[in-house]
């Protein structure tokens, strides 16, 4: 079951964006990719370009996780984001670059007299490990006119109920899949002019195309299954008329969370249960939404002084840019596949970062945990950045072998499922 919340808070945030020419397109695009279970691409595969109109998905097992991205512009709907079967009366934007960084997927979009730059950014945080726990990503989204005449404008984005659920039924499912013990959140700051429901996809589209607002949509909240006219989370903003939101982008928080994270086997019979290491500082998940959107402007500063960074070490190595795309989708995979956890029991007394342990999965293909080869294979990456992280996250796999009295006599590879 996913629960979807909106915080209260306004927050003003300043914009920038850093475009460089992209090297070469990989298969998938990252879009929120932050931990094992907030792993959303959009697939250029086969003959899907990368587009304004393409699905996104879940990495592992390859289940959708649509996420509609609109733009009303003097009472015409772009759509600059998903792949939706209720397109009528709306255009699909045209793309005009994608921009891959370690943290960022930066996308320019012509919609008619508007310019958009999308970024989706999944922070990289090896030196603050609360943050880097946060299993949050920002898709923020900026408009500027091209004719320089102000424009009547409303943004709209809604998720799906398939991010809660890899099964289409389950309601009636008797087997629950992976994702499902967590749940998912879609958030963006309250300012004035925003509308929020849960609705039937087409009901929140055709009133967003047709008004420019969620405010004539009831919120249905039937219970029913995932596939069965499907439930979406929607919101809506109203921008007015605008010349550019240069001085506030409008920004989405999407993320998961699931509590425990693990039950981890200290030895023979001992289990722990460990905890995502955010809610050893943040009284509620709601407590970290607000405060990590409110780190937007920041979280994009660290965000570019990262990306730099290993631009900067590429650079020194090739001078062929495509060493640089490698080196960022390598950096956004190995931090992408790492959980920062906490003792469950710690949680609301004192700890110390002595306390972490890092576990990573492998989303790639079998959902090995701690694989010794893929941590090997990532190892230089947290070395660069911070090679403090190699202790927690080895520390798992030799604590469980050193207290394993039948343990065979050699070494593991992996802590298991
Ligand atoms: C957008 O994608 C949907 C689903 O893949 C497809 O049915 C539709 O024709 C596409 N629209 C355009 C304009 O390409
Ligand atoms: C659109 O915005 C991008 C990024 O700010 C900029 O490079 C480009 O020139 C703009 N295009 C137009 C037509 O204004
Ligand atoms: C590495 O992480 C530790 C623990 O959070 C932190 O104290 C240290 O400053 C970090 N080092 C770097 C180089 O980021
Ligand atoms: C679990 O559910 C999936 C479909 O949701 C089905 O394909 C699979 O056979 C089920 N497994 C068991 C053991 O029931
Ligand atoms: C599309 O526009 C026409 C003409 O304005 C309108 O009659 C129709 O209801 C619209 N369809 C949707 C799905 O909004
Ligand atoms: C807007 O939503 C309401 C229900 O919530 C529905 O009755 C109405 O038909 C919708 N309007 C459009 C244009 O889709
Ligand atoms: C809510 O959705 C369910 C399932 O699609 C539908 O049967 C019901 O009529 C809807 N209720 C309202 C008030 O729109
Ligand atoms: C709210 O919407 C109205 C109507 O479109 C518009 O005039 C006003 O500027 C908007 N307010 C803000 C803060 O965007
Ligand atoms: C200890 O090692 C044995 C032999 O590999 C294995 O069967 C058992 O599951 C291990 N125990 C634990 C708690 O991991």
């Amino acid at each position: 079951m996913s629960h979807w919340l909106l915080p209260c808070t306004l927050v003003l945030l300043s914009f920038s964006t850093l475009v460089r020419a992209q090297a070469f397109i990989p298969p998938a695009i990252p879009l929120a990719v932050r931990s094992p279970y907030l792993n959303c691409w959009a697939s250029t595969a086969g003959a899907n370009l990368p587009s304004t109109n393409n699905t996104a998905f879940f990495w592992y097992n390859v289940d959708f996780t649509d996420w509609l991205g609109r733009i009303r512009v003097d009472g015409t709907t772009y759509q600059w984001l998903g792949d939706s079967k209720t397109n009528q009366n709306v255009t699909i934007a045209r793309l005009v670059s994608t921009t891959i960084t370690p943290t960022q997927t930066i996308q320019i979009i012509e919609a008619g007299p508007m310019n958009m730059t999308v970024t989706f950014l999944s922070p990289v945080e090896p030196s603050d490990w609360v943050k880097q726990s946060l299993s949050f990503s920002y898709l923020a989204v900026g408009a500027e006119s091209t004719d320089g005449k102000a424009h009547s404008v409303q943004v709209y984005s809604e998720i799906t109920a398939q991010w809660a659920s890899s099964d289409a039924i389950p309601t009636v499912a008797t087997n629950i899949s992976f994702r499902d013990p967590g749940s998912y959140y879609y958030a963006m700051s309250r300012g004035e002019n925003v509308t929020y429901k849960t609705c039937t996809d087409t009901v929140c589209q055709s009133n967003f195309t047709r008004f420019g607002t969620l405010a004539f949509v009831e919120n249905n909240v039937t219970f029913r299954a995932i596939g069965d006219d499907m439930p979406v989370f929607a919101m809506s903003i109203d921008l007015g008329d605008i010349v550019s939101t240069q001085s506030s982008p409008v920004v989405w928080a999407v993320g998961y969370n699931h509590n425990p994270v693990i039950q981890y086997t200290v030895s023979n019979g001992e289990y722990q249960l460990r905890s995502p290491l955010f809610m050893a500082t943040y009284p509620t998940v709601a407590d970290a939404i607000v405060d990590f959107l409110s780190d937007f402007s920041d979280a994009q500063s660290r965000a570019v002084a990262l990306d730099n960074r290993v631009q900067q070490a590429a650079s020194q190595v090739t001078t062929d840019p495509g060493y640089y795309t490698m080196l960022s989708i390598a950096t956004r995979q190995a931090f992408g596949s790492l959980s920062m956890t906490i003792d469950s029991n710690s949680i609301g007394s004192d700890w110390s970062i002595s306390d972490v342990m890092i576990f990573m999965k492998n989303m790639g293909f079998d959902g090995g945990v701690n694989p010794v080869d893929k941590i090997y294979a990532s190892f230089p990456n947290f070395l660069f950045f911070n090679a403090s992280l190699g202790g927690p996250l080895l520390l798992p796999l030799l604590q469980i072998q050193f207290n394993n009295v039948s343990r065979p006599n050699y070494a593991a590879t992996e802590l298991g499922g």
